[in-house]
C-alpha cells in the first residue's frame, strides 16, 4: 500500500491524488483520502482505480488544507470501497501500510469496551485504539505514543485528528516511510518519487520511529521515546516525472530502455578500457575465503540470482544455495560465519527479502545487497549494497530491473572467480568482452518485435503455455512463465528441459505451445532431445535460439525466433527480451492491464 500526507497551505486535494498517482505501484485494489473540512474530519473513497477516486472527489469536493491518503493492495478485508483507507472516527483518521498482527486480540478488547467496528481491515483496531485514548481526553500525540506501544506487527502509519489543523503524525515499523519538507508545508509518504511534485528535501524514519509533523517542522522519536535527529537528504530522483514517453505501457517503454540502462550499469561494474571488472565498492571480504554464498530474494528477482548461482559455481567455483525469501526466512538455514549472504531485490523493500537479510546479519555472514532504490531500506541494512542502474521501474512485471541484477551479478561472478584464481586475467577479459556486448545484442533482440507480436495472437488461445530451458535459460524458463502468467493470466508453467518427462510431458498435445529457450551451448543438443520428444506428440514448439541453433534444429511445427549470436556465457540478458515482449505482447491482445495486473502489487511490504 502506499501513504501521503500532506499539511498545506491550500486545499490539498488534488497534491493528494497527484501523489497517489506516483504510488499506484504500490497497490490498486482501492483509493482514498481525508482531509480537515474546518473543525472535522471527511472521507472520499472508491474501490478500483484512482481514477474513481477522482471522479468522487469532482462531484463531491473536499477544499481542507491537511489531509492523508492511501492507495491500497487488500491484506485483511476484500478491496470495497468500506474497506478502503483512511479509517475514521469522528475524532481521527487513519492510513496504513503493513499488518497489525495482534489486531483479533486488540479488536476484542475495544469491542468489550464498546467500539463499533465497521470494516474487515486490522487497521480499523488503530483507529479504535487511538480513538480511545482520545475519549479519555488524552491530546493526539500521547494517544498515538500510547497505541503504538500495544501494536504488533509491520506497518507505517499516518494520522490526522480532528480539531487540530496542523497536525499530523507518522509511524514507522517495517515498511518505509519518508518526511519531506516543504516551505512552511509538510509531508509525509512512502517513498521519495510520491512527494517528488512538493520537494526534493527527504528525511527517511528508522525502524521504530514515530514522527510528529507541524508546518513548522519535524520532531522524531525513536522507538525508546527519545528525540532524535534524521538527516535531511536531497532527492534527485523524486523530481524526475515518471512518465510513459511514446509507449503505451510503462512495461514497453522499460523493455525497450534495457540495452540503455543495462548499458548505464555495465560501466558502473566495468572498465571500458581495460575490458576488467571493477566494482565501484571495496568489499569488505575476500572471495577467497567465501566457502558458501546463499542467494535470497523473491519473484523475479529471485530468477535472476537462480541465473547468478550458476555463474558463481561455474566462474568462481563457489556452491550456492538459492532460497526465495518467504522459505529462507524461516528454515533456520545453517550459515558460516565469513559466508556471504547475497539478497535481490528492485524495490529494496520487500518484507521477506529485508527479514531474511535481518536473519543473515544476526548469523554474522557478510551481507551484499543488489537493489535498484539506493535509499531502500534493504540498501540501508546491508553490509555492501551493489546498485543497478535501472532507473524508475512502473511496471509491475519486472523487466529492466531483471536484466540490469544479471548484469550486476554477473560482474561479480566474474569478480570472484578471479579473486579465487579460477580465472585468467585472458578468461576475465574475454568475460568481460562478452558483457561489453550485451547491450548492443539486446537492441538487436529488441528488432524481432514484429515477428513475436504475430506469435503473441496465437498464444493469447492457449490455455496454457509450458517453458523449457536449460543450464542458465532454466531460470529464464521461469520467469518466462512467471512473465506471461502475472500480466496475462494464462497458465504458464516452466521446466528444466531435462524433467520434462518426468510429468510435464503428459501434458503436451496440440493445444499446449512449449517455448523452448535454447542459445547453442553446450547443453543444446540435449534441449535439442527434449523438443524432439515434445514434437513426437504434436506439441507446437517455438524455439528461441541463435542462427546456428536454427540450422541444427529441424522439426516441424516449429516457430524459431533467431537471436544474434553471442558468448555463451551470458545469454539470459539478451533471450530475456524475447521473453518479456511475448508476455508483453499476448498481454496486450488479450486486452489486460499490463502495468497493473489484477491482484498483483509492485512492492511487496507484507509478508
Ligand atoms: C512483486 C513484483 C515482482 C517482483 C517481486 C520482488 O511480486 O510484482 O515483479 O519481482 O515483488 O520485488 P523486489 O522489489 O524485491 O525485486
Amino acid at each position: 500500500c502506499g501513504i501521503v500526507g500532506i499539511l498545506g497551505r491550500a486545499p490539498v486535494a488534488e497534491q493528494l491524488v497527484d501523489s497517489l498517482k506516483r504510488l499506484e505501484y504500490r497497490g490498486y485494489d482501492s483509493a482514498g483520502v481525508a482531509t480537515l473540512e474546518g473543525d472535522h474530519l471527511e472521507r472520499r473513497r472508491a474501490e478500483g482505480k484512482l481514477k474513481n477516486l477522482e471522479k468522487r472527489l469532482q462531484a463531491e469536493p473536499l477544499t481542507g488544507h491537511t489531509g492523508i491518503g492511501h492507495t491500497r493492495w487488500a491484506t485483511h478485508g476484500k478491496p470495497t470501497e468500506n474497506n478502503a483507507h483512511p479509517h475514521a472516527t469522528d475524532r481521527v483518521a487513519v492510513v496504513h501500510n503493513g499488518i497489525i498482527e495482534n489486531f483479533r486480540e486488540l479488536r476484542a478488547a475495544l469491542e468489550k469496551k464498546g467500539a463499533v467496528f465497521k470494516t474487515e481491515t486490522d487497521t480499523e483496531i488503530v483507529v479504535h485504539l487511538v480513538d480511545s485514548f482520545l475519549q479519555q481526553g488524552i491530546k493526539p500525540v500521547e494517544a498515538v505514543r500510547a497505541a503504538l506501544l500495544e501494536l504488533r506487527g509491520a506497518f507505517a502509519l499516518g494520522f490526522i485528528f480532528a480539531g487540530d489543523d496542523d497536525l499530523m503524525i507518522g509511524a514507522r515499523n517495517g515498511p518505509p516511510l519518508a518526511i519531506g519538507h516543504g516551505d512552511g508545508e509538510m509531508y509525509l509518504g512512502s517513498d521519495a518519487i510520491a512527494l517528488g511534485p512538493f520537494t526534493d528535501t527527504i528525511s527517511y524514519l528508522e525502524d521504530g520511529d514515530w514522527v510528529v509533523l507541524t508546518r513548522k517542522g519535524a520532531v522524531i522519536y525513536d522507538k525508546t521515546n527519545a528525540i532524535v535527529h534524521r538527516d535531511a537528504v536531497k532527492h534527485s530522483a523524486s523530481t524526475s516525472l515518471v512518465d510513459k514517453a511514446n509507449y503505451r505501457h510503462f512495461m514497453a517503454k522499460e523493455i525497450h530502455e534495457q540495452p540503455e540502462v543495462v548499458g548505464h550499469t555495465l560501466a558502473r561494474y566495468i572498465d571500458m578500457a581495460s575490458e576488467r571488472v571493477m566494482l565501484p565498492v571495496k568489499l569488505p571480504f575476500d572471495f577467497k575465503d567465501v566457502q558458501r554464498i546463499s542467494i535470497t530474494a523473491c519473484g523475479t528477482a529471485s530468477y535472476a540470482g537462480y541465473v547468478a548461482k550458476y555463474w558463481f559455481e561455474r566462474l568462481a567455483r563457489i556452491p550456492v544455495e538459492l532460497d526465495v525469501a518467504s522459505e529462507f526466512r524461516y528454515r533456520e538455514a545453517p550459515l558460516r560465519k565469513g559466508d556471504l549472504a547475497i539478497f535481490i531485490s528492485q524495490s529494496g523493500e520487500t518484507a521477506d527479502t529485508l527479514a531474511a537479510l535481518r536473519y543473515a546479519k544476526a548469523e554474522g555472514v557478510h551481507t551484499l545487497s543488489v537493489v535498484n532504490v539506493p535509499t531502500s531500506t534493504i540498501a540501508r541494512e546491508s553490509e555492501t549494497v551493489l546498485q543497478t542502474l535501472a532507473g524508475p521501474e512502473i511496471g509491475v512485471a519486472s523487466t529492466k530491473a531483471f536484466t540490469c541484477q544479471l548484469m550486476v551479478l554477473a560482474s561479480l561472478a566474474v569478480a570472484a572467480g578471479k579473486a579465487r584464481g579460477e580465472l585468467s586475467d585472458e578468461d576475465e577479459i574475454k568475460l568481460v568482452h562478452g558483457l561489453v556486448e550485451i547491450p548492443r545484442l539486446m537492441a538487436a533482440a529488441l528488432t524481432l518485435e514484429p515477428q513475436i507480436e504475430k506469435l503473441a495472437r496465437d498464444i493469447s488461445k492457449s490455455k496454457d503455455v509450458l517453458y523449457l530451458g536449460r543450464g542458465t535459460s532454466y531460470p529464464l524458463a521461469l520467469e518466462g512463465a512467471l512473465k506471461l502468467k502475472e500480466i496475462s493470466y494464462i497458465h504458464a508453467e516452466g521446466y528444466a528441459a531435462g524433467e520434462l518427462k518426468h510429468g510435464p510431458i503428459a501434458l503436451i498435445d496440440e493445444n499446449m505451445p512449449v517455448v523452448v529457450i535454447a542459445p547453442h551451448d553446450r547443453v543444446f543438443e540435449k534441449t535439442v532431445s527434449n523438443m524432439q520428444e515434445v514434437a513426437a506428440r504434436g506439441g507446437n514448439i517455438i524455439l528461441m535460439t541463435d542462427a546456428k541453433g536454427a540450422a541444427e534444429a529441424t522439426i516441424e511445427s516449429l516457430v524459431t525466433i533467431v537471436l544474434p549470436d553471442m558468448a555463451a556465457a551470458f545469454t539470459p540478458m539478451v533471450y530475456a527480451i524475447p521473453v518479456q515482449l511475448l508476455a508483453y505482447h499476448t498481454a496486450v491482445v488479450m486486452g489486460t492491464d499490463v502495468d497493473q495486473p489484477r491482484n498483483l502489487a509492485k512492492s511487496v511490504t507484507v509478508e
